[in-house]
């Protein structure tokens, strides 16, 4: 649980949410009560998700190395939340941040990092993209508009794709904060992949304290390009959905973070989830359990219900999911009408 001491600035506020297990949803997903089901509350960061522990690792990172200095502006390319997250970093440690996004994601998210003082860069999308529905494409067009204004601004890029804070965050937090929670009871983890940092932290984190853990990657239905791509063949991505913050139809070897790891030895399975499964299991977890998160909290959920009824879990268990980030961030799409 956080401590309830005096902080030195927020960034001590990240990290240390709890892990709560649910259970009146269980009968909701088709899961027997005796099942052991619990959700990683990281909607309740300081900036509502996950990713505040992501960039407040690669800014400390940056200091070690030498590669980010006092005063020195930070740029990211970001759907929102990793962009929220260094907003808040950079305010607390007196950095400038650019964030630079798809004008395809959710608009709170652009108004949460300018009230956080950061300069918000929107992307117009590649013509005949959805708004809403962000695609490798879309990604494509941010990634070039970031790296132009790292060379012009001389600013430290906080690549979220690229540096190893992404992964180590989970690493060095979230994974030991839900072995120590559960003591340790916990047999599997399922994760929505966006950059691959929770799934390849929490995962390396899991496998390392216990032999046999699974660990299983959660993409889009029709858009399974990681479980194609791995089976040798290159997948080719159907275009849009909805769960926002990954699915980026990229494969391992494109997502650079893989490349810290042996995929084979970290992903057990593939998990596919429609947009309906995921925005049902979101619904369901406000209403069942006060769990206010986000779509791709619905897509873990529903995937972990998935891997039970599929008999991929072992007796009673543990199984562990992330609330990846707030349903505040959605009031402007249909998630919760
Ligand atoms: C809401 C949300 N869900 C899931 C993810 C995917 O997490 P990761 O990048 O660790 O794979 C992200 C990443 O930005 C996100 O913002």
């Amino acid at each position: 649980m956080r401590p309830h001491g005096l902080a030195t600035s927020v960034v001590d506020a990240i990290g240390n949410t709890p892990l709560v297990q649910l259970k009146n949803i269980l009968p909701h997903v088709g899961l027997p009560p005796t099942t052991r089901l619990f959700a990683k509350l990281d909607n309740l960061n300081p900036g509502g998700s996950k990713k505040d522990r992501v960039a407040k690792q690669i800014v400390l990172d940056g200091y070690e190395s030498g590669e980010l200095v006092a005063g020195q502006p930070i740029v990211e390319l970001t759907s929102g939340n990793t962009g929220t997250g260094l907003a808040i970093v950079s305010a607390a440690l007196n950095h400038e941040f650019i964030a630079v996004m798809s004008a395809g994601n959710s608009i709170e998210r652009a108004r949460q990092m300018r009230a956080l003082g950061a300069e918000v860069v929107l992307v117009p999308q590649a013509p005949g993209n959805v708004d809403g529905q962000v695609s490798g494409k879309d990604l494509e067009l941010v990634r070039e508009v970031t790296e132009s204004l790292t060379q012009e601004r001389n600013c430290f890029r906080a690549d979220q794709f690229r540096l190893k804070g992404s992964w180590r965050a989970h690493y060095n937090s979230t994974g030991p904060e839900i072995w120590e929670a559960t003591g340790g009871d916990i047999g599997t983890f399922v994760d929505f992949v966006g950059s691959g940092g929770t799934l390849i932290g929490c995962g390396k984190y899991f496998k390392e304290v216990k032999k046999g853990f699974k660990c299983y990657a959660v993409e889009p239905l029709g858009n399974e390009v990681l479980k194609r791509g791995s089976g040798g063949k290159l997948g080719v991505g159907k275009g849009g959905h909805r769960i926002q913050g990954g699915g980026y139809e990229m494969t391992f070897d494109e997502l650079e973070l893989f490349k810290d790891v042996d995929v084979g030895e970290l992903v057990d399975g593939f998990i596919s989830i429609s947009d309906k499964e995921a925005v049902d299991a979101a619904r369901l977890l406000a209403k069942k359990e006060g769990i206010f998160g986000g779509f791709s909290a619905g897509a873990n959920l529903s995937a972990a219900a998935k891997v039970i009824m599929e008999g991929k879990v072992e007796g009673e268990e543990g199984v562990a999911f992330m609330v990846c980030d707030n349903g505040l961030k959605y009031l402007s799409t249909d998630l919760y009408l």
